[in-house]
């Protein structure tokens, strides 16, 4: 795909989830809790790349689905990736100061006010994609997939498994089903919704499983090779954090060159499984810049 074109619409779906963002902040002003509103509004404001919510509205749009409408969905998505982050640099989760380039949501507001911005705002991302103007049948299941993902079975089954084994040797599966539930699970869900909010058939269903899973684990294997090579002012985040967590990554497995490869090998597998779903550009050409991707 041109590179102008999939910039210009990186752009778009970016401020328009950006200005829906911000009129469900502006809706949750409050002021005797300004503290937790004001906190939930810092972390969802603070620059995030948007990944999951462009997942959604651009499945959504090559099943022929209405974008525009999608949007709650996609920044329901956002909303809940939000919470994630900031209870996973909480002290007693990844102990991290710094998120999005600033420093992280507790040592703003502390940690009891950290803990329940996110509480909120999972709470805030499914009052969000509930009421999406579509089909109820659509919503419900968008809602139902988000559950699962954000649940036992995905991030917080994933979080427990990445805390519980912080200091263990872990083989390459126990990695696996860590990076599978805490990172792809979302990404999954993310993807599902979009076609789930256009109404999508069987088969395009079973191929954004497919995508969403091989760039979700590409994905996270860049992220652990950041952790160790990035530049903390352009990820954003503390460089060397895992080590210090004394997690292990994939890095300690296969090496930085051995990543990439398997980054680029996942690339490849989730540009297959999409087959023969058409107008498919913009999805191929995200997965090969997130190869690379330096934030
Ligand atoms: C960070 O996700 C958490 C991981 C799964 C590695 P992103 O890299 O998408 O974070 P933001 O939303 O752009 O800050
Ligand atoms: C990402 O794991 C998983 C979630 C935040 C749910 P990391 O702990 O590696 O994410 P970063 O590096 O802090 O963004
Ligand atoms: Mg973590
Ligand atoms: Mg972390
Ligand atoms: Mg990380």
């Amino acid at each position: 795909m041109d590179e102008k074109l999939f910039s210009a619409r990186m752009a778009e779906y970016k401020s328009a989830v950006d200005k829906y963002l911000d009129a469900c902040l502006e809706e949750t002003q409050c002021a005797s809790y300004h503290k937790l509103t004001d906190s939930m509004h810092y972390s969802l404001t603070a620059g995030g790349k948007r990944l999951r919510a462009i997942l959604v509205l651009e499945f959504c749009r090559i099943c022929g689905g209405d974008v525009e409408k999608a949007l709650p969905m996609a920044c329901g998505v956002e909303m809940l990736h939000t919470y994630s982050l900031i209870h996973d640099d909480l002290p007693v989760m990844d102990n991290d100061d710094l998120r999005r380039g600033k420093p992280s949501n507790h040592k703003v507001f502390g940690e009891c006010t950290a803990t329940l911005a996110g509480d909120a705002l999972q709470a805030l991302a499914f009052e969000t994609v509930l009421k999406t103007d579509l089909p109820a049948l659509r919503v419900l299941k968008c809602a139902q997939v988000l559950a699962n993902a954000a649940g036992h079975e995905g991030i917080c089954g994933g979080q427990q498994l990445d805390l519980e084994w912080e200091g263990k040797i872990l083989s390459a599966p126990e990695l696996e089903e860590i990076y599978l539930r805490k990172t792809s699970a979302l990404i999954r869900a993310a993807c599902l919704m979009g076609v789930a909010a256009a109404g999508g058939t069987k088969e395009q269903e079973e191929a954004a499983a497919g995508y969403a899973d091989n760039f979700g684990f590409a994905f996270q294997l860049r992220d652990d090779m950041l952790d160790v090579i990035g530049d903390e002012k352009t990820f954003g985040k503390p460089i060397g954090s895992d080590r210090e967590e004394g997690k292990m990554t994939f890095v300690d497995i296969l090496g930085l060159s051995g990543c990439q490869r398997v980054i680029e090998a996942h690339s490849e597998s989730a540009v297959e499984a999409l087959g023969d779903m058409e107008d498919t550009d913009f999805l191929i050409h995200l997965v090969r810049v997130l190869e690379k991707r330096e934030q």
